[in-house]
């Protein structure tokens, strides 16, 4: 009895499907800003103008905008140092494999006073810290924060430039007016408008906490940029889907404009790795100019879908032609709830089905989502946390609801963009209603 238990367990040992690396294997991953493979690192301003209560202050926001990453060996890792006259390691990177123990790590930081010299604390950073990465992949993302309240008392050009020549991206955070808008300018990558923060004070710090937390995870999860702009970080999915290649071209909304015609036989699926490889941003823009011919504005379609392996929705966009009405769908961290569904059923939403050329945009953040047609905003509402997406399934577009059928509509535009302020810089100029509404 006992030498056929032994011989059941050793035949299961050496089964081949049975072993771990096959069962990895069929296992849906899950990727968003939490589980983005970073080097972080923090450079902090130690200088005598900070004072105690300040760099407290200081210690206490580093914690705060580190809470959104999953603090391991193998997503994000962190490493903190201070300067003044001289920069002094305090936290080596990826010593901390958890939140917590960092968090006290940071705690106890003791504060230097002196002089700012910024530009040599970079250098330290750059020659030092991110070399001593020791992961057994290299990170993805290699990020640096330099927070300062002061003029720095060496060169920081240089220093900036070698950190950028070592693919490490510097964010510049000024606090109060002493230091010189040109000096964070100067240290920090372009544009200007992503990586340079300001606060007024040491307190009002936890104003831009938010703000550092979605550039932080923009910069995770968004390293695309949308062809054709200047820095707009984003995924242009008509080219990463290559619906511009696949589809055939047809005039759009308006004469200057080129859209696609799907055809029913189209098949536009893609992995959901291939498209969003490190998931979805914590807020974001989804924008989508279509026109919805006859019938197929009488059909329930997803415009998007993200599934997962075992086939969830993990993001969509649902276009109901029956009752006029969108319903957007994301996961849900709420245990007795596999994903939640908000839906767009205002008025202003059934001009979508007039066989007209529209743009739909949705703002999405993390606790509310704002729907807009044609620049017009059409109606808020609440969304409860959601957790990052699993990548190992499938993206699809313009599919019937739970088939796989495609339902033939125009697309001019779909895209996805990671800053939530794209939201007013992205207007409806392409409708023709909106743009003599404009003139007039
Ligand atoms: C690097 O990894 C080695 C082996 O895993 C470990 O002993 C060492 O402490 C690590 N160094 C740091 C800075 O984490
Ligand atoms: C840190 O987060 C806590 C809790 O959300 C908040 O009360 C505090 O003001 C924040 N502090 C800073 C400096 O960001």
């Amino acid at each position: 009895m006992k030498k056929w238990i032994l011989g059941s367990v050793l035949t299961w040992m050496f089964l081949p499907h049975l072993r771990g690396d096959n069962l990895v294997e069929d296992v849906d991953v899950q990727a968003g800003c939490s589980t983005a493979s970073n080097d972080l690192v923090y450079i902090i301003d130690g200088s005598s103008s900070v004072g105690t209560p300040d760099f407290d202050l200081a210690k206490r926001w580093l914690v705060n905008i580190t809470r959104g990453f999953d603090v391991s060996s193998r997503h994000t890792q962190v490493g903190v140092v201070q300067y003044s006259d001289t920069p002094r390691l305090e936290i080596p990177l990826g010593k901390h494999l958890s939140s917590q123990e960092l968090v006290g790590a940071i705690n106890t930081i003791g504060y230097l006073g002196g002089n700012t010299q910024t530009g040599r604390a970079i250098k330290f950073a750059t020659q030092h810290v991110f070399p001593s990465s020791n992961r057994t992949q290299p990170a993805r993302n290699r990020i640096a924060v330099v927070l300062t309240d002061g003029r720095s008392q060496d060169d920081v050009v240089d220093a900036a430039v070698e950190a950028k020549a070592q693919n490490i991206i510097l964010f510049a955070v000024g606090v109060g007016n002493e230091i010189p808008n040109s000096e964070l300018v100067s240290m920090a990558n372009k544009p200007p408008s992503t990586y340079v923060l300001y606060a007024e004070d040491y307190s009002s710090i936890a104003n831009i906490r938010d703000a550092m937390e979605q550039k932080l995870c923009e910069e995770s999860v968004c390293p695309m940029q949308i062809p054709g702009t200047a820095n707009v970080k984003g995924f242009e999915l008509l080219s990463r889907m290559q619906i511009d290649m696949k589809a055939k071209k047809v005039q759009g909304s308006l004469m200057s404009e080129t859209s696609y015609l799907l055809s029913s036989r189209l098949d536009l699926t893609d992995s959901t790795r291939a498209i969003f490889p490190e998931g979805l941003p914590p807020s974001y823009v989804f924008v989508a100019t279509l026109r919805l011919k006859s019938p197929t504005n009488h059909v329930k379609l997803d415009l998007i879908r993200v599934l997962s392996q075992d086939g969830l929705k993990q993001f969509a966009v649902t276009l109901n032609g029956l009752d006029k009405s969108v319903t957007f769908t994301s996961t849900t961290t709420s245990v007795n709830k596999k994903e939640q569904c908000v839906i767009f059923n205002d008025r202003g939403i059934k001009r979508l089905f007039d066989s007209e050329w529209h743009q739909l945009k949705l703002l999405v953040k993390p606790r509310r989502i704002i729907c807009y047609l044609d620049d017009m905003q059409i109606e808020e509402q609440l969304l409860e946390p959601v957790f990052p997406i699993y990548i190992k399934g499938k993206i699809q577009v313009a599919k019937k609801v739970k088939m796989e059928a495609t339902v033939p509509i125009e697309i001019q535009k779909l895209r996805l963009y990671c800053d939530p302020e794209q939201s007013e810089k992205e207007t409806a100029c392409e409708i023709y209603s909106v743009v003599s509404v404009m003139i007039l």
